[in-house]
């Protein structure tokens, strides 16, 4: 298969050459003088053509900045120069394979490559960029996206995978991380202070190898993921990675203070379930005098049979193939009686990605704005289609859908210069336009998203289709935290 037929490197998804910086200018509807600061969105975005099968999360992660400036625009676009990418460049051709092909059995310390493709947050004064494997964490400048280089962190912390989906804490600066991996005790967490300085760390004993994929955290709180996708330990060990949902095991959260120890770690089981994305976490009063963790996210859809039964076997194949079916729910820990409570918030809308106003990440919110998605049986078509702003408070979901052409990324919520309400501001992100093959920024107004993107500016080369996206507010950019 020629590359322009693999469908992950073509069409929205072909990795681009150039690496540009320029201004933004061909701009319908007027861009929010009250906007500041820079989105910025992590992907693949392959360098080297290497040898073997190609999964989408291969592509070394290149960071697509969009900065405003007072109604002015500009954009530019870099890859992150990862030691691995930088070993490649050296070399002049591709030194690893995908994650369909065999791991390198000569690098113990990189079997598979690190492409820090997967998410992007602002730290200590510097964008950070992870990867959903988990691996060293790449510190780039916000101004100009060059790399400075892997993230330095405490002794301890060195050779651990840090995983994507590290929290920072705007309103303290911390760094809150989770890395698992596949020797015991599986899991770590810990945080580092908004210097850099390993406040708070240690070990998550699980039951086994686990993959979670996010953390949520409030004020006083941590909460980790032990959920039952993970592998079929009789082909683990004997050396292959083939996924099972172990549908007779609960889901398992532990709930544990911000800056406690193991022995202060206490787990709430609930329904078997897997899912990538936390909307949001908070803490409750039970109305008894006891704390409730809230958490809200989107986990997928299970398949099940016409009596209601879990399709255990068909499960694995969703997440492999990228196939798109979420819901919306909510999760309620009780600190006092151990219990746990869950509920579906919405299983009408399919809808993933959710993002909040992020300076209230871990207190009580009313909205998440969440990508719109094709419920699609099209392996590894990521036709994000629109959003949906959800009112908790309400109880209501209003939408937006483009048209099936318009594939949309994560939109972060930006708030407006001054800031009152939770939802004063604006989703930014990127669209590809599959029809007119043109990729564009589209700024909603977070409070009323149904009239669709109030200003579209033209890019003048595509963003490839890609993951996980930060918005940083000139005032944090100001503050370094
Ligand atoms: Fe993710």
């Amino acid at each position: 298969m020629g590359i322009n037929e693999i469908p992950v490197l073509s069409g929205g998804f072909a990795p681009v050459e150039r690496e540009i910086s320029i201004p933004l200018t061909d701009i319908e509807g007027e861009v929010p003088k009250n906007l500041n600061g820079m989105y910025v969105r992590n992907g693949p975005n392959r360098k080297f053509e290497a040898p073997g099968r190609y999964h989408w999360f291969d592509g070394d992660g290149m960071l697509h900045a969009v900065r405003f400036d007072h109604g002015k625009v500009s954009y530019q676009n870099r890859w992150v120069e990862t030691d691995s990418l930088r070993e490649e460049m050296h070399a002049g051709s591709a030194l690893w394979q995908g994650i369909k092909d065999p791991p390198r059995k000569d690098r113990p310390d990189m079997p598979i490559k690190n492409t820090s493709n997967t998410d992007v947050k602002f730290y200590a004064g510097h964008l950070v960029s992870m990867w959903y494997l988990g691996g060293a964490v790449y510190k780039v400048r916000p101004d100009d996206l060059s790399t400075v280089g892997k993230l330095d962190v405490d002794e301890r912390l060195k050779g651990l995978p840090l995983s994507a989906h590290s929290k920072v804490d705007e309103r303290t600066g911390e760094f809150l991380f989770f890395a698992y991996g596949k020797q015991s005790p599986y899991m770590h967490y810990g945080v580092m202070d908004r210097f850099g300085k390993l406040q708070t760390f240690m070990p998550v004993q699980l039951p086994g190898p686990r993959l979670p994929h996010d953390m949520a955290i409030t004020p006083n709180y941590t909460i980790l993921h032990d959920l039952p996708l993970f592998y079929d330990m009789d082909a683990f060990a004997a050396g292959r990675h083939k996924l099972k949902f172990h549908h007779t095991l609960p889901s398992r959260f532990a709930v544990v203070p911000r800056h406690g120890t193991p022995e202060q770690i206490r787990w709430f089981e609930a329904k078997p379930a897997y899912m990538y994305h936390v909307s949001n976490s908070w803490e409750e009063d039970d109305g008894q005098g006891g704390t409730e963790i809230v958490m809200t996210g989107t986990p997928f859809r299970l398949p099940r049979d016409w009596h209601g039964n879990i399709e255990a076997d068909k499960f694995p194949k969703m997440p492999a193939n990228l196939e798109h079916d979420f819901l919306f729910y909510e999760w309620r820990f009780n600190l006092r009686t151990g219990e746990t409570k869950e509920r579906v918030i919405d299983d009408i809308v399919n809808q993933e990605f959710p993002v909040i106003n992020s300076w209230m990440q871990g207190y009580k919110t009313r909205y998440s704005w969440n990508v719109l998605m094709a419920r699609s049986n099209r392996a590894e078509d990521p036709r994000f289609c629109g959003f949906v702003r959800y009112d908790l408070e309400q109880n209501t979901c209003t939408s937006y859908h483009a048209g099936i052409d318009k594939w949309f990324s994560e939109a972060p919520f930006a708030p407006i210069d001054n800031w009152k309400n939770e939802d004063d501001g604006y989703l930014v992100g990127f669209m590809w336009d599959d029809e007119k093959k043109q990729s564009y920024v589209t700024i909603f107004d977070a409070r009323d998203i149904t009239k669709g993107p109030v200003c579209k500016i033209r890019l003048p080369q595509r963003v490839p289709n890609g993951f996980h996206a930060t918005w940083v507010s000139a005032e944090r950019l100001a503050r370094g935290y």
